[in-house]
């Protein structure tokens, strides 16, 4: 047998989800190929990010649910002198044989990284400028400073340095195709003022991330449809009655704000697990917090009933197994719409509004 050479990764996450983290990706490089007697360190918990070595040269940013960015670590300090922070950064970046496209310096999503981003927002354009003398860093921004037509530069691999605090950082570097286009792999949402709560912005960092802009122009129009299980108070309603998409918001609760009496709105008070709608609709919204068997059987059938086109929804985590419940739910859907013959792609992210719970995009395909 023969051991492949290993590679670091670097994955970005939600604290405290480190395990299925390291889960998924150390399953995804035993697909690839069995892992031979290869220790792992152990995950340390509740840091934002997980470091691990794996017998896998690649791995597929967008079939991992709980990793918000991949990286693939090319060098470790771990002791950065407090005076001089720059000179062995560049000494390291330096052995890197490729241009980068954008040098991304990031922190854990944990209280602790906090207290080192005001240091990074200082030290970003010290050693930007630094790489643009030395030629590594090609961003779109021309000798005089002015910005040059930088899309033709995002095919370029990007630079991460990452600091799990102020005297260590773990530099590595990102495929523009094969990772999040976000800074540490979140994908921030404005409030909107007009949405009744919250959890809209899952729905629309759902949208931003499931879908190109090509496709959120196609799929999301006014003039469609949608059903809203589980709607109040009506944040996920309003994403979509902002697009111009008719709603029928099912939930025994009060639509709240301008969601109670929006033209565009019918609030219905029935069992989300029970409602059937009158005819298909373009869309269906799922929110509604039960177990993620439950919801993913719920959604198949919709599915394999025709009722819907397409589909955003929620799976709420159990405490512990988050790994196999998510298995699970989504194996479940797969079979049911193969054995109906059904062609369809599914995503599955946990998302930077997601707390305990994933969200899944399913929408029907040519065949
Ligand atoms: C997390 S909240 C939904 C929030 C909503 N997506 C929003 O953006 O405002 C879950 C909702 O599901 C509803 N719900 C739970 N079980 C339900 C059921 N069987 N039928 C209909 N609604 C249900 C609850 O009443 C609650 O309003």
């Amino acid at each position: 047998m023969t051991h492949t050479k290993q590679q670091d990764w670097l994955l970005y996450c939600r604290p405290g989800f480190e395990q299925d983290c390291a889960q998924e990706a150390l399953r995804q490089a035993k697909q690839q190929r069995p892992i031979i007697g290869v220790e792992q360190a152990p995950i340390a918990a509740d840091t934002g990010y997980v470091q691990i070595a794996l017998n896998a040269q690649s791995l597929s940013y967008k079939d991992l649910i709980f990793a918000r960015q991949l990286i693939r670590l090319e060098h470790s300090i771990e002791a950065l002198p407090e005076r001089d922070r720059l000179t062995p950064l560049l000494a390291a970046i330096a052995k890197l044989p490729q241009t980068f496209g954008a040098l991304w310096l990031e922190v854990a999503d944990t209280n602790d990284g906090k207290t080192v981003s005001a240091f990074t927002r200082r030290f970003q354009p010290l050693l930007e400028t630094a790489l643009r003398e030395q030629g590594k860093l090609q961003d779109g921004v021309s000798e005089d400073g002015t910005q040059t037509e930088s899309y033709k530069l995002n095919h370029l691999p990007r630079l991460h340095v990452f600091f799990p605090d102020k005297s260590s950082a773990l530099i590595g570097t990102s495929d523009p195709y094969n990772s999040s286009s976000s800074l540490m792999g979140i994908h921030r949402q404005n409030m909107p003022a007009e949405a009744p709560s919250r959890s809209t912005l899952k729905l629309a960092e759902a949208i931003e991330v499931f879908m190109d802009k090509g496709e959120q122009s196609r799929l999301l129009r006014a003039g469609m449809t949608a059903i809203d299980l589980g709607a109040a108070p009506g944040g996920w309603s309003w994403q979509m009655v902002k697009r111009g998409i008719r709603v029928a918001a099912v939930d025994n609760g009060p639509m709240k704000g301008v969601l109670a009496k929006h033209p565009l709105v019918e609030h219905l008070r029935q069992d989300g697990f029970k409602f059937a709608p009158r005819k298909a609709v373009d869309w269906l919204i799922c929110d509604m917090v039960e177990k993620p068997a439950k919801v993913a059987d719920l959604m198949a059938a919709w599915f394999v009933a025709g009722w819907c086109k397409h589909a955003i929804f929620n799976l709420k985590l159990p405490m512990k197994q988050h790994l196999s419940a998510v298995d699970s739910a989504l194996g479940a859907i797969r079979k049911k719409l193969d054995d109906d013959g059904i062609n369809y792609r599914m995503s599955a992210k946990q998302l930077y509004h997601d707390r305990e719970e994933i969200t899944v995009f399913l929408t029907k395909t040519k065949g």
